[in-house]
């Protein structure tokens, strides 16, 4: 078993502001990380810049990450830190302008780094140090070393190294109270994805199946109020944050397997939503797995307490009702995308070959 988290995690209610002395511990100047509108509206950007403001740390603040981010828009925000000599990074919202935080503070310390370097992990100088502050439930980025970047070809990438962890991350579940529903089902399913790819990968290990499990369980009957359109209240919130969390730490320690990859697909191709895009295959996923490793199944089902029939259930009706068209003809020409050495693929259970992957994108596909 290998297990390493190098990163202080901070969560519950307003603790930006009563943690901002931890800031200071960083620098004097900050660079602000975030997307649209959502990290002003749930109120995180201005209580992470009240927090800089008491700390007498001057800030910038970059908007420019939108979802899928791009590594030109990591470039772009590397330029705007470097120029502004920022000691350290925030990156503030869901999934997108964390993953693309961790990324502009390896470009703030290597103002040179174009995008095939980074992509293949090689820069000279270690990041500026990261702190993130997540207000989705789902993505679990705050407690990852990855980041998924979309590069110039239009396919998601990802960095991975143990400079990408946060030296601290701070979860407020409040945060995640003026998340629309669609935005509640996605994130919350993408958390899903996270503990059950993790828990079925081949390098899950005791500890990560434990982070798994509890997800899990926080997971299903939270996710089920969802689906029945009851809007979460406070408890409900924390639930969903608390299982991103373990979501994120369980991934960290054993990476995703393939509908996390194959599901980069619907999202460079047909605009799916990440989290929506990986859950449309993570039914035939569980299904493969079922077969191919009979004794995960029964840990999964005495552990967890959930068999695949209720997963696949809540899945129907949490998702949108997608009708995607390809002929077996251009299914095989997809293919070669996922050939058997992608890591997402090596991990999953038995053996994910063309053929396997195939009926991965039949259950989604239709001629
Ligand atoms: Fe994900």
């Amino acid at each position: 078993m290998q297990f390493y988290m190098p990163f202080r995690l901070i969560t519950g209610n307003n603790v930006v502001r009563s943690n901002g002395a931890a800031l200071s511990a960083f620098g004097r100047r900050c660079l602000i990380v975030t997307g649209g509108s959502s990290a002003k509206t749930c109120g995180a950007l201005d209580d992470v810049t009240a927090a800089l403001s008491e700390q007498n740390i001057a800030y910038t603040v970059y908007d420019g990450i939108r979802q899928n981010p791009t590594m030109a828009s990591c470039l772009a925000g590397g330029q705007i830190g470097a120029d502004f000599c920022a000691d350290f990074v925030v990156g503030v919202g869901g999934g997108s302008p964390l993953d693309a935080a961790k990324v502009i503070a390896v470009c703030i310390a290597n103002p040179e780094a174009a995008e095939d370097a980074l992509y293949r992990l090689e820069w000279a100088n270690r990041p500026v140090p990261i702190v993130l502050v997540g207000t989705t439930a789902g993505t679990g980025s705050e407690v990852t070393s990855v980041a998924v970047i979309t590069n110039s070809e239009g396919r998601k990438r990802s960095v991975r190294g143990n400079d990408l962890y946060a030296a601290l991350s701070f979860g407020d579940p409040r945060y995640t109270a003026t998340m629309p529903h669609a935005v509640t089902a996605s994130t919350g399913v993408d958390a899903l994805c996270h503990c059950a790819e993790s828990f079925w990968s081949k390098p899950a290990s005791d500890v990560s199946r434990a982070l798994a499990t509890e997800g899990i369980r926080l997971l299903v009957p939270a996710l089920e109020q969802v689906a029945s359109g009851i809007t979460p209240d406070a408890q409900m919130r924390e639930s969903l944050y608390s299982a991103s969390i373990l979501g994120g730490m369980a991934i960290s320690v054993t990476g995703t397997c393939a509908p996390h990859t194959i599901g980069y697909l619907l999202s460079e191709q047909y605009g799916v939503p990440h989290g929506f895009a990986c859950a449309c295959f993570l039914t035939a996923f569980l299904r493969h797995s079922e077969a191919a490793a009979p004794e995960v199944a029964s840990l999964f089902r005495a552990k967890t307490g959930m068999d695949i029939a209720r997963i696949e259930s809540l899945l129907q009706k949490l998702l949108p009702p997608y009708h995607f068209h390809l002929s077996d003809a251009e299914l095989d020409a997809l293919l070669p995308r996922w050939p058997l050495t992608v890591p997402n693929l090596a991990k999953t259970p038995g053996t994910c070959d063309s053929a396997v992957v195939k009926t991965f994108l039949r259950s989604v596909f239709a001629e």
